[in-house]
């Protein structure tokens, strides 16, 4: 049944979002509450697999039952996934990670001077794209938040990053993305898309998902 599709499976799901420090009080984020990714880590508790979820700033409280690592930054949550990478059977990206990070972390609170200043940024790497360059047996599933071209960029970001299923929001839709209980997803393959799912939970996206995932496992995708 259900409860044992992936049992004897270890899963990490990345939720939240990352926070890049300018200095002790101030940060970098985006709008990511966690409820995609926590929804996931407990559909895959529920299949029966162990789960690890590495989690950086989110607003809601994290399911019960699953081990949760906390991170702050891109760069914490890199290290914190790929660190448990090879022992892994399934890898899935919720999370919002941040492109860029600011050059320097003042280590003292930034004083206010003139009218105006510019924060200079630098790229962060990818942990999906890095993970999909390491990956042995691993089943990784990206996520792509976009708001035009949806086809094209989930494709794009699915090729680039060596991914088995890239699961992208619309978040300009109503009861998408950021924030929402509900999501509306499309699921692509490489050989394009799967699926797309009308409006639903984040938990009976994350239960669909975890069947699709399931199934292509089985069939030894
Ligand atoms: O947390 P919620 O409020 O429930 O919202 C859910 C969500 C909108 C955050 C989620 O459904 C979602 O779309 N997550 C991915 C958001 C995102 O960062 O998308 P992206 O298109 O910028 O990145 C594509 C993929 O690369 C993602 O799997 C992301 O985790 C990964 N990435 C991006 C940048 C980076 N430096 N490293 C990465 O691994």
């Amino acid at each position: 049944g259900e409860k044992e599709l992936l049992q004897g499976k270890k899963v990490l799901v990345t939720a939240g979002g990352t926070v890049e420090r300018i200095d002790p009080v101030r940060y970098l984020t985006n709008d990511s509450s966690g409820k995609m990714g926590f929804a996931i880590a407990e559909a895959a508790r529920l299949m029966g697999a162990d789960v690890t979820l590495v989690v950086g700033k989110a607003s809601v409280q994290t399911p019960e039952g699953v081990r949760t690592v906390r991170v702050e930054s891109a760069q914490d949550m890199l290290e914190a996934v790929v660190g448990r990478l090879p022992e892994m059977d399934i890898v899935i990206k919720a999370a919002a990670v941040a492109d860029y990070r600011p050059a320097e972390q003042a280590e003292q609170k930034i004083k206010k001077k003139d009218a105006e200043m510019t924060l200079k940024l630098v790229k962060n790497s990818d942990i999906l794209q890095t993970i999909g360059s390491l990956k042995t047996k691993q089943f990784i599933v990206g996520f792509a938040a976009e708001t035009q071209s949806i086809d094209e960029h989930a494709m794009d970001k699915l090729k680039r990053k060596n991914c088995d299923l890239l699961v992208a929001n619309d978040v300009t839709q109503e009861g998408a993305g950021f924030g929402h209980d509900t999501n509306v997803v499309r699921i692509y393959d490489r050989s394009g898309l799967v699926e797309a799912l009308p409006v639903m939970s984040k938990r009976e996206v994350a239960r669909h998902l975890l069947l699709t995932v399931a199934d292509r496992i089985r069939k030894g995708d």
